[in-house]
């Protein structure tokens, strides 16, 4: 085992998961990625789209406090009003699964987690996605986790990382062919449609390696 390896494992095991948002083995993968970017000393900062109450968040930045040297800049996104509506990209036989509003907690309770955690809070941007400007993204990206759950909240996360993610900078996207959930799958189909890029499946996770 490398010492990464045996950074993210021990973190996992030694910290909770404080929601139902994340699984032990999806996070392994995320932060196994996080911790190869690193490795390759990427140039760039760390974002994460739809970070709810931090869940995923918090590891990231223990991860960052264990590996990174170069002080990188964590930033996260999310409306914190929960998810948008549904829209026909999302339709599936999960029917009424999912509603506007779901999922919603508050920019306060994200902080006060980081507190709790004795953890650095991440620079935080309470927009929808698609409201957001070029100016509120980093100019340049090493590592992002997506997690906006539907097709344009992947989409407009994607339009807005793609164009700034570094060469071998990695996307990582939850809930990937998830028949409850086919808006992201369409999403990340309708966006690498027709270039070169390699969309591997890890879990439920997406990981695309920018070539
Ligand atoms: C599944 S949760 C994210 C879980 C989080 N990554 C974690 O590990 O705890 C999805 C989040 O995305 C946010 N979200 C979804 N679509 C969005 C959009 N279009 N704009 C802003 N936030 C959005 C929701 O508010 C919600 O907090």
């Amino acid at each position: 085992m490398s010492n990464n390896e045996y950074s993210y494992n021990n973190l996992i095991n030694n910290f909770p998961i404080i929601s139902d948002q994340m699984t032990k083995n999806r996070l392994e993968i995320i932060l196994k990625n996080l911790s190869i970017t690193l490795d390759n000393k990427v140039n760039g900062d760390i974002v994460e789209f739809g970070c709810y109450n931090g869940t995923t968040s918090l590891f990231i930045r223990r991860l960052l406090n264990v590996i990174d040297i170069n002080n990188r800049q964590f930033h996260v996104y999310d409306s914190f009003e929960g998810l948008p509506p549904k829209t026909i990209k999302d339709a599936s036989v999960a029917g009424t699964e999912f509603k506007a509003g779901e999922l919603k907690t508050s920019k306060r309770q994200l902080i006060k987690n980081f507190k709790k955690a004795g953890l650095k809070t991440p620079t935080i941007h309470r927009s929808w996605f698609d409201e957001l400007k070029e100016k509120d993204i980093p100019n340049s990206i090493a590592f992002a986790f997506l997690d906006g759950d539907f097709y344009y909240s992947i989409l407009s996360s994607l339009n807005l990382v793609w164009p700034k993610l570094s060469t071998n900078g990695r996307l990582v996207i939850d809930d990937f062919d998830k028949s409850n959930l086919p808006g992201v799958t369409r999403a990340i189909n309708d966006f690498f449609i027709g270039t070169d890029q390699r969309v591997i499946r890890q879990d439920d996770l997406a990981v695309i390696v920018k070539s």
